[in-house]
């Protein structure tokens, strides 16, 4: 019978089995499922695993403290921070196509996490690499049996072809709702558990155009303000997603004040989903979407306009790039 304590046993007996005494990395992203594959690895392989926390610049408010502080709290897991910052707005500077920034979001995390690995151990290479993949990011970078290839997820479609990290996936046959419970039996806290799913990738497919710091600072101010309101509201659980999208390559006229304003429009995109394969946009309530939107327009400079992405997946997908 499937019981989260039998697939940890099962899970942790295979990665045993597999890595024996050598060293183990793991990118941590923030997210759900990376954190409970590295708890897992973990306990698998107690202190042979290093997890690797890359900032990108491309993270929301907040989330590198709470990897920082929190996470390392709650598992005694040993993490490096790499400030990759440079690197990675360096490579995607002025690139507009949503493959080619996972593709190079991808490239570049695996050049950061050799890195890391060779500083973890100078003498002998590390070999292993955990991540976090689920089945549905299997299915959908086109691994599972008979469906097309939607998306390159920047853990299955988008890795380099001369990657020299044997992979280990742990989570690969399961589904986000088998995570969390994974995740809350190996003693992670709630707040993580629950955490609304978040792409490796990052702010930069949800800038639609190039992405650079300022756009960022733009929808990370967004994001924040949907987040506190739907926190607020009491709906974090109802709400499988709740993604903002900065339409940063288009402009739409505005007033304010008594002033013209010529600024971007946002997308709130909350989505109901019981494993992000399909999923349906979310009814929020009126008011938490006018709550939003007025505070949104009211205290990011550069947005004069909130709107509301009423498609379902399919034919939508849940991120817009
Ligand atoms: P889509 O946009 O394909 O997204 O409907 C399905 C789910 O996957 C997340 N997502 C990603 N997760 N790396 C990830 O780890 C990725 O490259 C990636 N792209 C999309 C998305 O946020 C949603 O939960």
């Amino acid at each position: 019978t499937w019981t989260p304590a039998n697939i940890i046993e099962e899970q942790v007996a295979a990665v045993r089995a597999l890595v024996g005494d050598r060293q183990v990395i793991c990118g941590l992203s923030g997210g759900v499922d990376s954190a409970v594959a590295a708890a897992l690895v973990h306990r698998a392989v107690g202190d042979q695993l290093t997890c690797v926390f890359v900032d990108h610049g491309l993270l929301r408010a907040g989330e590198a403290e709470q990897v920082e502080n929190d996470y390392v709290a709650a598992t005694g897991i040993r993490l490096k921070v790499v400030d990759a910052r440079e690197r990675f707005l360096g490579a995607l500077a002025g690139v507009t196509d949503p493959e080619e920034k996972r593709k190079i979001i991808g490239r570049e995390f695996i050049r950061v996490f050799e890195a890391a690995a060779r500083e973890v151990d100078a003498e002998r290479d590390v070999e292993f690499l955990v991540q976090g993949t689920l089945y549905p990011d299997v299915v959908e970078s086109g691994g599972g049996t008979g469906t097309a290839n939607i998306k390159s997820h920047h853990n299955v479609g988008g890795l380099p072809d001369d990657l020299r990290f044997a992979l280990v996936e742990p989570l690969r046959t399961l589904f986000k709702d088998e995570v969390r419970a994974l995740g809350l039996e190996l003693g992670l806290p709630e707040a993580m558990v629950w955490r609304h799913p978040f792409p490796g990738p990052g702010l930069a497919i949800r800038i639609i155009g190039a992405v650079d710091e300022e756009r960022l600072a733009t929808l990370r101010a967004a994001d924040l303000i949907a987040r506190e309101e739907l926190t607020a509201a009491g709906l974090d659980r109802e709400v499988w997603q709740f993604p903002v999208v900065l339409l940063a390559d288009v402009r739409s006229v505005g007033v304010q004040g008594d002033g013209r304003t010529y600024g971007h429009p946002v997308v709130l995109r909350p989505v109901s989903s019981e494993d992000a394969m399909t999923a349906d946009w979310s009814r929020l309530p009126y008011d938490v979407v006018a709550r939003i939107s007025t505070r949104i327009t009211n205290e990011v400079a550069e947005v004069n306009r909130v709107t509301l992405d009423v498609t379902s997946k399919p034919p939508g997908t849940i991120e817009w790039e």
